[in-house]
């Protein structure tokens, strides 16, 4: 490639002291100087830690990187950002979401790159490196690093997450042992790799190959399998070509490609999550996209991916049933087939022709999981920016519900009671946990799937009513009300709510009421006072003073 073309010649192949001490620095790392003469140069942006077990393998996934670099003539260097543990980081790794993404784009922009190689995993990572990118737009192109292995205990599969949670509530309702815990424990998680349920690091994996950003068939393959690094060094291969091709973020992250993502996280019954990321996103890219597109796209799209938490499979049974290609193969007629990808090629010219290895793990569109999408968009007087509910990993018969509300004003107060034997509750109340959104909690955490009370739990409930302002594990179910904007902290509407209040979700009609006037709503609202701020200095003040609403994405506002 001509030199001149190369943005990295802007810092070797300049006549000053600096273009010389540039080149002599970089060959202290033993490169010849054949790496001048008009290479690209490729970052692989690696968010490897031994602190995040998600990506604990990505060292080894950057070596295949290399390789496909070097082959198609180009010259890798790899780069550490922060990374995002989402089991480790305290209180929350969403508080941290952002700060991974200035990492990221800083160091893009301030290194000599001519494109990069985004190698991600866990939940927070995939977004933070594409928000980040996008904001860089340099060629960029995504690794993710693949779910772990199943988990096997004794004779049964169960996924990190999902599984985890009801085996814990079993344990505390008093129906497994601490020895047998202590066994699950240890075969839960079995390799490095993400959650191997389709949870917010599958989701996130999986939008990120249905938006464009990787090669197709990359989201599903298992962290461990020997095709994880052989489509690393394909994509390594690829980067050289994008360069060549100045194929940016920007030029792939359209409105289409965002309406594609939408309507593939329906299809697999996507986290939650999925809707704060998508739309921090779009912001970078400079795509309108609000939380009612995703309640009208998720009317069109069916259900089709069966698992967990929405279904019965792991995400080596999606792998094995053809994965996000059969998917988007199954949902040309509703995608915008035409979308630019990271190939070169277009989302229909990838998949076409995908073939299905299991219809039973990905349904064929006449016999889907649900006939809508996995994610509603609920809006009432304690929401008016918006609320989202999972309602394929929610109960049926909790779809339209009126109840008694029984408040926590925040997480530690939720702590301390809900394992009270008097806890006045029953199967019809709902519940509801205030001071869990961006500011309040503070970050934003995975809180909102509120334990079952354990009086309840004792009776054999297995789910009721719960709202809150929180997120929820992407691995979490039951029917759960999340995201509720304005939050309480600030407040918002939930603030006003009260112990005894009458609630309904009405799912069907995405509505979710407050039974009181709007008189009494106002005196209410009226009455609210402030928080204190959890930070006073340093990123936390940084984070409450800028951080959006969740129905705008949670970037900072001036990202
Ligand atoms: Fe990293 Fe679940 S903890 S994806």
């Amino acid at each position: 490639m001509a030199k001149s073309k190369l943005r990295s010649a802007a810092w070797f192949d300049t006549p000053e002291y600096y273009g010389f001490s540039r080149k002599a620095w970089l060959r202290s790392e033993g490169f010849g100087r054949h790496i001048f003469d008009g290479k690209p140069i490729i970052g692989i942006c690696n968010s490897w830690s031994e602190l995040n077990n998600c990506n604990a393998h990505l060292r080894t996934v950057a070596e295949a990187v290399k390789r496909g670099v070097w082959a198609a003539g180009g010259v890798p260097l790899e780069f550490p950002t922060m990374s995002l543990g989402e089991m480790f980081l305290r209180p929350t790794s969403m508080l941290y979401r952002n700060l991974m993404a200035m990492d990221v784009e800083e160091s893009i922009r301030g290194y000599p790159m001519d494109g990069v190689v985004l190698l991600c995993g866990c939940d927070k990572t995939t977004p933070a490196q594409i928000m980040g990118a996008t904001s860089a737009d340099i060629p960029a192109i995504v690794v993710t690093g693949g779910p772990m292995l199943s988990g096997q205990w004794r004779d049964r599969k169960i996924g990190a997450g999902t599984d985890g949670r009801k085996l814990f509530d079993l344990h505390r309702a008093g129906k497994l042992t601490d020895d047998e815990l202590c066994e699950i424990e240890g075969c839960i998680a079995r390799s490095a790799g993400h959650c191997t349920v389709m949870g917010t690091a599958s989701t996130m994996a999986s939008l990120a190959e249905a938006i464009g950003l990787t090669l197709p068939g990359c989201a599903a393959i298992p962290a461990p399998d020997s095709r994880r690094l052989e489509i690393a060094e394909r994509s390594g291969y690829r980067i050289v070509a994008m360069v060549e091709e100045d194929l940016r973020p920007t030029r792939i992250l359209t409105r289409q490609a965002f309406e594609n993502a939408i309507l593939i996280d329906m299809a697999i019954g996507g986290s939650t999550n999925a809707v704060v990321h998508l739309l921090a996103m779009a912001r970078r890219a400079g795509v309108p996209l609000s939380l009612d597109d995703f309640d009208v796209l998720s009317r069109k799209a069916p259900c089709l991916v069966n698992v967990k938490p929405s279904g019965e499979y792991l995400m080596e049974e999606f792998f094995a049933a053809g994965g996000v290609p059969v998917v988007i193969e199954r949902m040309l007629d509703l995608l915008h087939g035409d979308a630019l990808t990271v190939t070169g090629k277009t989302l229909a010219e990838n998949n076409s022709g995908a073939q299905c290895w299991s219809d039973d793990v990905i349904r064929p569109r006449g016999n889907p999981l649900s006939d809508e999408g996995g994610t509603a968009i609920l809006r009432g007087n304690i929401a008016p920016d918006g609320a989202v509910l999972k309602q394929t990993a929610a109960s049926p018969h909790l779809m339209r519900h009126r109840g008694k509300v029984y408040v926590f004003d925040s997480y530690q107060h939720m702590r301390e009671q809900i394992d009270s034997p008097d806890l006045p509750v029953d199967e019809n109340t709902i519940l509801v946990m205030k001071s869990c959104g961006p500011k309040g909690a503070p970050g934003f955490p995975e809180w909102g799937q509120i334990p079952i009370p354990r009086v309840l739990l004792e009776r054999g409930v297995k789910d009721v009513v719960r709202i809150s302002d929180a997120r929820m594990s992407g691995t979490s179910f039951g029917t759960v009300v999340l995201h509720v904007a304005p939050e309480s902290a600030i407040g918002g509407p939930l603030a006003a709510v009260r112990t005894g209040d009458e609630v309904t979700l009405d799912a069907p009609a995405r509505s979710l009421q407050l039974h009181i006037s709007d008189e009494e709503l106002a005196t209410r609202m009226a009455a609210f006072q402030a928080p204190p701020p959890h930070f006073t200095r340093g990123y936390g003040k940084l984070f409450l003073e800028h951080v959006t609403q969740a129905n705008l994405g949670c970037d900072f506002d001036f990202l």
